[in-house]
């Protein structure tokens, strides 16, 4: 009696909690008989589902094309998994922000083993918001804005290069700028053999990550997988120094490093290690895509690039003083190079997408995602959505001169996952533009309006040019 009595009062308080349109279903709803469809969709073949179509195209067509015939939430079946995609502003602040709880963050398994399982972006819950907490510090305003000196000297040691025409590999040269800009927000300085290690090991893991995750020895996964060991002797090493010399300095490793909880337990050097590739990987790669798009899209737009070096030039001395990047004093001070930044992300949406696993059967919008698929909400189709942004395939940085409606422009995502290092790309796409314009005209070679995937969109062959120093 008295079980019948408990189980009683948990299906009453499991009514109460589970509420209905988008939130948890629960089993007595299906009980009733109260089926709630599946959105509509195709899934494709058994097991291989659409996979072959999503990849054999350009992923943003696949994707435009389903929205085209089903809306604004349809299923397939990709990479294995029953999936669910959303094009909807409202759709993403439902899965990243109001419900985030009810969608835990998912990536294949051979990534996370490449990264490191303990960090922070596999996590949800307290865990993440502890480790989240020490990422956000390590990368706040005011430890960024005591960066602008050393991004700039990194930015300018590496521009030496450039000149005399010399062809130079555009994405290399932005990615040699974002990695050592990193190694800067996560170590401080470091001592150049160091960095030369972690730099040799850390491309051979960015080059095994997106290949077929395979131990056999010889693949590029599997070298990936030695060089992400190499990478933790590395880093242990360098704890192992920072902890005896106590250097003052603000930065993630410090952050890490001095953290208890509240038992006075500091993290294993496992959950300092993951944390710190990790973070490296979320930096690099996105910043040096953003920065390629940005030289390419002034390229092409001579009367944005005049205004733009117009802006840079009266900005200078404030620059040379420390300045906080893309104030809101800034934004108005610089319309044009304010334009072209938020235009470029939104063009570029480099983070196309992102994925999650439904922790629970969820119902929106009248549809059952039932508990372990995948939803994915679709920032570029957002971006590119002609009723938040009119002829989204056009290049237009005016279109900024308006602040977009609420919630359908997160270059850099939303809710509790969004992200943390956004201020220090703004500093180094903001370093970047204000030495480029102002000491440098640039030619692109050959074709140069094909977009490749690796796995962010970025222009054909890492838009190879030439680059030229102007009198000064
Ligand atoms: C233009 C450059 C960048 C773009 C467009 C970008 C975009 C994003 C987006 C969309 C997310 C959310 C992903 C999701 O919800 O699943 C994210 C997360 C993250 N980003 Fe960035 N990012 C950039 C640069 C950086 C930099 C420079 C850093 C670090 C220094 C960084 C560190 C992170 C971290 C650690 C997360 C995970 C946060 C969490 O799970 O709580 N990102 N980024």
């Amino acid at each position: 009696m008295v079980l019948v009595y408990f189980i009683t009062f948990i299906l009453v308080l499991a009514g109460l909690v589970l509420t209905r349109n988008g939130k948890t279903c629960s089993k007595e709803e299906k009980k009733k008989g109260r089926k709630i469809p599946l959105p509509p969709g195709s899934m494709g073949w058994p097991y291989i589902g659409e996979t072959h179509q999503f990849y054999s195209q350009d992923p943003n067509v696949f994707f435009a094309t389903k929205q085209k015939r089903y809306g604004e939430i349809f299923k397939t079946h990709i990479l294995g998994c029953p999936s669910v995609m959303l094009t909807s502003p409202e759709a993403a602040r439902f899965v990243l922000a109001t419900q985030a709880h009810l969608f835990r963050p998912t990536y294949p398994k051979g990534k996370e083993r490449l990264i490191g399982p303990s960090a922070l972006f596999f996590h949800q819950g307290e865990y993440h918001a502890r480790l989240r907490k020490l990422v956000q510090s390590s990368l706040s305003p005011e430890v960024i804005r005591n960066m602008v000196g050393d991004v700039e000297a990194v930015l300018l040691t590496m521009m030496e290069n450039w000149d005399g025409g010399k062809v130079m590999n555009t994405l290399e040269e932005m990615k040699k700028f974002s990695f050592e800009v990193g190694i800067l927000a996560v170590f401080g300085n470091l001592e150049s053999h160091f960095r030369e290690e972690l730099k040799k090991n850390y491309c051979m893991v960015d080059r095994g990550y997106n290949c077929f995750p395979s131990n056999f020895p010889g693949t590029r996964y599997w070298k990936a997988l030695l060089a992400r060991r190499n990478l933790d002797s590395i880093i242990c090493e360098i704890v192992g120094e920072r902890k005896e010399k106590r250097f003052k300095e603000k930065n993630l490793l410090r952050c890490l490093l001095d953290y208890r909880d509240e038992k006075g337990k500091f993290l294993a050097d496992a959950q300092i290690a993951d944390n710190i590739i990790g973070v490296l990987f979320a930096a690099q790669d996105t910043t040096a895509s953003i920065m390629t798009w940005i030289i390419k899209y002034l390229h092409d737009n001579p009367k944005l690039l005049e205004a733009v070096k117009t802006e840079h030039n009266l900005i200078s001395r404030s620059f040379d003083e420390g300045f906080r990047p893309l104030s809101w004093k800034q934004k108005r001070a610089m319309p044009a190079t304010h334009g072209l930044i938020m235009e470029t992300l939104r063009m570029a949406t480099i983070i196309s997408f992102t994925f999650r696993e439904t922790v629970a059967d969820v119902e929106y919008k009248g549809y059952l995602i039932p508990k372990g698929w995948k939803v994915l909400p679709l920032f570029r189709n957002i971006h590119h959505d002609p009723e938040f942004f009119p002829d989204p395939d056009i290049f237009d940085p005016s279109r900024f001169e308006v602040t977009p409606k609420p919630h359908t422009f997160m270059p850099f995502g939303i809710g509790v996952h969004s992200c943390p290092g956004n201020e220090l790309a703004k500093l180094e796409i903001m370093t970047l533009v204000h030495h480029l314009v102002r000491k440098f005209r640039w030619e692109i070679m050959g074709k140069h309006d094909g977009t490749e995937y690796s796995p962010f969109p970025v222009p054909q062959d890492g838009l190879p040019a030439r680059f030229w120093k102007l009198p000064s």
